[in-house]
C-alpha cells in the first residue's frame, strides 16, 4: 500500500504555422495518463507502459516520464524512488505532441506526489529535458501547453520566458492524422539551416499579427496570419495530402491549416464547432483519394493543460 496520484495531459498543436518553436495550443481530451507512486528502493523505475505497442523505452534514462521527473528531482536535490506507469492515449511520431504529453503528464503527477514544489509554469523547464532525449532539441511549444493549456508563446528560451494568450471564443481545430510516423528529429533534419531577410520579416508579420488577433478576438487577421515561410515548405513535401486538404476547406470558411508540430498531422482553425466537422469530412474524402488510413478529430482549444485524474492510498490500482 501507498499513495498514488495520476494525472493527464493533454494533445498539443506546436509551430501553429507562423509560430515556428515558439507557440503552441492544447486540444481537448486526446491526450497521455501518468500514475506516479513511491518506492523505497531510491531509484526512478516505470514500471509500464500500456498502448504505446512495445515502442517506448522502460529505461529511466530514455523515458520521456522519468527523464522529466529526474530533472524535478535534481532540482530538489532529491533520491526519493519513484514509480511510473505511463498510459499512452496519443499515437507516436504523430505531431500531437505525445513525447510532451506524457513528460507534461508525469511531472503534473509528480508534483502533487511531493507537495507541490513547484508552480505549473516552474514544471516547463523539466519538460524540456524530455523533448531533448525524444527529439534531439528542447523546445517547449508542446511542453508548456500541455502543461499550462490554451494558447501559450515562448519568447525567449534563454533564460525562459513564456507568456499565456487569450483563447478567442468559439474557436475549434480539427487534427488530422494521416497513418504514417514521422520523427520529429528527421522533420527537423529536412529545415533549411538558414532563412533570408524578406522570411524573417513575413514570418515576424504573421506571428505579431496571430498574437494581435488574440487578444482582439479578430479571426479575420488570425486567419491571414496563419502562414509559415519557415519550416512547412520543406515539411509538406512529407506529408501526402497536405496541399489538397488546404485546396479542398478553402470555400468552407474555415480560418486555414498547417502543419501540427513537425508532422504529419494537419490542423485546421475554424471559427466554431460546424465549420470544423465540415473540415474533418472534406479531410476524410481528401485522405480516400490518395488511398491512405486518417484519424479526425475535432477539438475546443483546451483552456486546462495538465490535470490530477486521481489520488489515493491504494497502490494495487497501479498496475506493474
Ligand atoms: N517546434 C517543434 C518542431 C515541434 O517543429 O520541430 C515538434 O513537435
Amino acid at each position: 500500500m501507498g499513495q498514488f496520484v495520476t494525472a493527464f495531459a493533454p494533445a498539443t498543436v506546436a509551430n501553429v504555422s507562423c509560430g515556428f518553436d515558439i507557440l503552441g495550443f492544447a486540444i481537448d481530451r486526446l491526450g497521455d495518463k501518468v500514475t506516479v507512486s513511491f518506492n523505497q528502493d531510491g531509484i526512478l523505475r516505470v514500471t509500464g507502459i500500456e498502448g504505446d505497442g512495445g515502442k517506448l523505452p522502460l529505461e529511466p534514462e530514455k523515458n520521456t516520464c522519468s527523464v522529466a521527473i529526474q530533472a524535478m528531482l535534481n532540482k530538489l536535490g532529491s533520491k526519493q524512488g519513484i514509480d511510473i506507469f505511463l498510459e499512452k492515449g496519443l499515437p507516436l511520431g504523430s505531431g500531437m505532441g505525445s513525447s510532451a504529453a506524457s513528460a507534461a503528464a508525469a511531472l503534473e503527477a509528480a508534483n502533487v506526489l511531493l507537495g507541490n514544489p513547484f508552480t505549473k509554469e516552474e514544471l516547463v523547464p523539466f519538460a524540456m529535458e524530455s523533448e531533448r532525449i525524444a527529439c534531439g532539441s528542447a523546445h517547449a511549444d508542446n511542453v508548456a501547453p500541455s502543461i499550462l493549456g490554451g494558447f501559450v508563446l515562448i519568447r525567449d528560451y534563454d533564460p525562459l520566458d513564456i507568456v499565456k494568450l487569450p483563447v478567442p471564443e468559439g474557436i475549434f481545430c480539427t487534427l488530422v492524422h494521416p497513418h504514417i510516423e514521422l520523427k520529429t528529429s528527421d522533420s527537423r533534419s529536412v529545415l533549411r539551416k538558414q532563412i533570408s531577410l524578406k522570411e524573417s520579416v513575413m514570418q515576424s508579420g504573421n506571428i505579431a499579427g496571430f498574437i494581435a488577433a488574440l487578444y482582439k478576438s479578430d479571426l479575420a487577421l488570425l486567419s491571414r496570419s496563419l502562414k509559415d515561410v519557415i519550416a512547412e515548405p520543406s515539411r509538406a513535401l512529407l506529408i501526402p495530402g497536405f496541399y489538397e486538404l488546404r485546396d479542398a476547406i478553402k470555400s468552407i470558411g474555415s480560418l486555414g491549416s498547417g502543419i501540427s508540430g513537425s508532422g504529419p498531422t494537419i490542423f485546421v482553425l475554424s471559427p466554431n464547432g460546424d465549420i470544423a466537422h465540415e473540415a474533418g469530412e472534406k479531410a476524410k474524402e481528401v485522405f480516400q483519394k490518395i488511398g491512405l488510413g486518417v484519424d479526425v478529430y475535432v477539438s475546443e482549444v483546451n483552456k486546462r493543460g495538465a490535470f490530477i485524474v486521481s489520488r489515493g492510498e491504494n497502490r494495487e490500482t497501479i498496475r506493474q
